[in-house]
């Protein structure tokens, strides 16, 4: 098989509104991208994936798109969004975009006219508008819960200004989502893959891509509220055999009508000249449901959840790679490793955060880089940040809102960027920042970091550098696992690569004959053949 670019890419996500403001509103946007995308270049990686920038109320951080093909006022214009596809050409940057296909914003002119339309109405048959239950249609037509909390119907006032049908919002009220057994749905969007296509991107990530078929919807869930807590990624004390049970069959996700539509997206991409690519964003259970999604004639890549959810330990770390390289191998898919996005925790944190969460993350990170196939990495992630402290009132995710503050949602994951400077915003702005950044991130900014050898930034530069440039490293050949001490990972590649990564909190001695390459910790030695690895530590070795 011919090896493309997608294969094994370096993809650096950056979030719009919190990477870097030009005209200090406080909201990053694309003139700010613009200036700054040299960082992303320096760093090493090859393309970059933007979250949503599309015209927006932003009640869902721009995942409520009005207008998928028509840039946002707050990043700008879309002649700022060419200036900066033009630089992104000029560093040799490929530049990945969003696709949003579960839904809507309310403001899009689908929804807004489908609210004065009638029931029945063509408008209507757009999104999932259902008479209710009950004697006067007052209840919902299923119990299904929204994702961000609360119930996934909301009831709409007919023309007549009577209380009248209900649509499904899988995520917030303001998200209608839309029903793809409409063919329209499907030409829009074919509409919008081209538009970007023309102006000459590289790929997209889908957003949901296991969301866009329903089941049967006047079918109640038997735990709806279980199966909200099932999903969510902070409740740990959840009884596994029940957890499992509940992920296995949702009605609303992994349906097989989502794979028909991949195939016609595979197809229009196909005719384009180029090698563009698709991701899916698709949390499926259990793991071996994603090889479905990236079939030879359906979509590229598939975000590897399961790893971004794995415990820093030697047997579960283990347990994930091979699972993915197995699974994903079996259809000769390229595997993907995500260690964190606009979604999650940032790693530090997941990890314990303070020096130890760091420690395990600078660990991660080698041992994830060392790995066939595509790497994505967060925004901040190669500055080592942990999930900033919000204030109520700054905050400003739907899941606070919906579920009245018990939880906190994503707000922390997505404070800006420090560049540079001694207070906050530190460079993001001149004095503005949507969400305030820590003042003690003073030492955390790329301009601090980029002057300390010892920096996480620096450790990231300099892996991704030898992992273009070591023939045993990147492409898609598999690690050959090497017997090691308890708590301890270690495989080689060829030619001439050996990582050892010690997950256990005491030092451990491993014999080697090789030299050091890179090590996520300075105080790693190798006197005659005995490898020191100091606790929470990764090494890569060479002849
Ligand atoms: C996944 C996106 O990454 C997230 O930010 C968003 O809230 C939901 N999908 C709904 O679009």
């Amino acid at each position: 098989m011919k090896k493309l670019w997608w294969h094994d890419a370096v993809v650096y996500q950056i979030y719009p509104r919190s990477f870097a403001d030009s005209n200090n509103d406080g909201e990053g946007d694309f003139a700010g991208i613009t200036s700054r995308l040299e960082h992303v270049s320096k760093l090493g990686a090859d393309a970059v994936w933007f979250s949503p920038f599309y015209k927006s109320p932003n009640q869902d951080g721009g995942y409520d798109v009005s207008d998928p093909r028509e840039v946002d006022a707050r990043f700008g214009n879309l002649s700022d969004f060419k200036k900066m596809k033009l630089r992104a050409d000029q560093l040799g940057l490929k530049v990945v975009v969003d696709l949003v296909p579960n839904h809507f914003s309310d403001q899009h002119v689908w929804f807004q006219a489908a609210l004065q339309a009638n029931p029945g109405s063509k408008q209507r048959s757009r999104f999932h508008f259902y008479d209710g239950r009950g004697e006067n249609g007052e209840l919902p037509p299923n119990n299904w819960q929204s994702i961000f909390g609360g119930s996934s119907w909301t009831r709409v006032m007919e023309p007549d200004g009577k209380l009248g049908q209900w649509y499904l919002h899988l995520f917030d009220s303001t998200q209608p989502d839309l029903n793809w057994n409409n063919p329209e749905v499907n030409e829009d969007f074919e509409k919008t893959i081209k538009f970007w296509l023309d102006l000459g991107i590289s790929g997209f990530r889908i957003d949901v891509a296991h969301g866009l078929a329903k089941d049967e919807i006047y079918q109640d869930h038997p735990d709806p509220a279980g199966l909200t807590a099932a999903m969510r990624l902070d409740i740990t004390d959840f009884d596994p055999q029940y957890r499992k049970a509940l992920l296995t069959n949702i009605p609303f996700f992994d349906n097989e009508g989502v794979h028909q539509i991949y195939r016609g997206w595979r197809k229009l991409l196909d005719s384009y000249p180029g090698d563009q690519f698709f991701v899916a964003e698709a949390w499926v259970y259990p793991s071996n449901r994603a090889a479905r999604y990236v079939r030879s004639d359906e979509l590229h890549q598939i975000f590897n959840f399961d790893f971004l959810t794995v415990a820093w330990d030697a047997d579960s770390i283990k347990v994930a790679i091979d699972r993915t390289l197995d699974e994903l191998g079996a259809v000769q898919a390229p595997p993907t490793w995500v260690l964190c996005n606009h979604d999650c925790p940032r790693v530090v944190t997941r990890l314990g955060g303070g020096s130890y969460g760091l420690a395990k993350a600078r660990a991660l990170a080698l041992l994830t880089h060392a790995l066939p196939g595509n790497v994505y990495i967060y925004q901040g992630e190669e500055l080592g940040l942990e999930d900033a402290p919000v204030a109520a009132e700054h905050r400003q995710d739907p899941i606070y809102y919906r579920t009245n503050g018990t939880q906190l949602g994503r707000d922390g994951v997505r404070v800006p960027i420090p560049w540079e400077g001694d207070e906050p915003p530190f460079g993001f702005s001149e004095q503005n920042s949507w969400l305030p950044l820590p003042a003690n991130w003073q030492d955390l900014s790329v301009a601090k970091q980029q002057t300390d050898p010892s920096s996480v930034l620096r450790m990231y530069q300099e892996m991704l550098k030898i992992r273009k440039s070591h023939p045993g490293l990147g492409g898609t050949h598999q690690v050959n696992w090497v017997a090691a001490p308890q708590g301890v990972v270690r495989f080689t590649r060829e030619p001439d690569f050996e990582l050892i990564a010690n997950t256990t909190s005491a030092e451990v001695v491993v014999q080697t004959a090789k030299s050091l390459l890179l090590s996520s910790q300075p105080d790693v030695t190798i006197v005659a053949e005995k490898l020191v690895l100091p606790a929470n530590s990764t090494v890569w070795l060479t002849n």
